[in-house]
């Protein structure tokens, strides 16, 4: 089964596989560079690894239409419960994972902050782990380079930040690369605003001569393929 990886800007990911439809970090109508409306978008699972607005911007609102079923964390979803009407949600905590209609799905660590767009405790951030038929997908969302992700060694796919500033640079998410060595790798989270510009094509050229993953520099709006 073929599973299709949009990037629809900034940290915002469509997976799709069969009937699935898994919308990570939904950004959309507020953000310079996703291709797509809130109003348009397809999903039947939204992923929010962390309580920035950049990362759950639309949650709510792709979840009115759609009823797509929210996993977060623990805190996240409470809050989007008790202040957006979200009453379909899988919580969960880092470690733990769940089954769900496409396969299974772990919260994984992540060193970064999670605090809501109101000021409330976000709980602690994340990155998933989803794994599809066999393939393992690594989204590290927001999160500094730490050592543990080789825990994730030999993924089919991992998706890096590399805008710098508030995650990791190409440096870091180059190091990521080699402790985690996936087959293939996708670089996210840049050229959103000018404080995260980052030329992602010289840091896919240094994931060629240095590693042996397979990089993949995708414009807004384009997908990668898992065959
Ligand atoms: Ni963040
Ligand atoms: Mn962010």
């Amino acid at each position: 089964m073929p599973i299709d990886i949009t990037w629809l800007g900034h940290g915002c990911w469509l997976i799709a596989a069969d009937e699935h439809r898994i919308l990570l970090d939904p950004f959309l109508d507020d953000s310079p560079t996703a291709p797509i409306a809130a109003a348009d978008v397809e999903a039947t699972c939204i992923l929010v690894s962390h309580g920035h607005f950049d990362h759950i911007a639309d949650a709510a609102k792709v979840f009115q239409r759609t009823r797509a079923v929210v996993c977060s964390n623990f805190e996240i979803c409470q809050w989007l419960g008790a202040h957006h009407g979200v009453d379909n949600a899988e919580p969960m905590n880092l470690g733990g994972e769940i089954t769900l209609p496409f396969g299974r799905l772990a919260l994984t660590v992540a060193h970064h902050s999670s605090q809501l767009p109101d000021g409330s405790d976000g709980g602690n951030p994340g990155g998933f782990l989803i794994t599809i038929d066999g393939r393992r997908l690594y989204f590290a969302c927001d999160t500094a380079l730490f050592s543990d992700m080789a825990l994730h060694r030999g993924v089919d796919l991992a998706v890096l930040p590399i805008g710098d500033r508030f995650t990791m640079g190409p440096d870091a998410a180059l190091a990521a690369v080699k402790l985690i060595e996936p087959k293939f790798v996708l670089p996210a989270h840049y050229n959103t605003w000018p404080p995260i510009e980052q030329d992602a094509e010289a840091w896919a050229k240094r994931v060629i001569e240095e590693t042996d993953a397979i990089p993949t520099v995708l414009a807004p709006g384009e997908s990668f393929t898992l065959g």
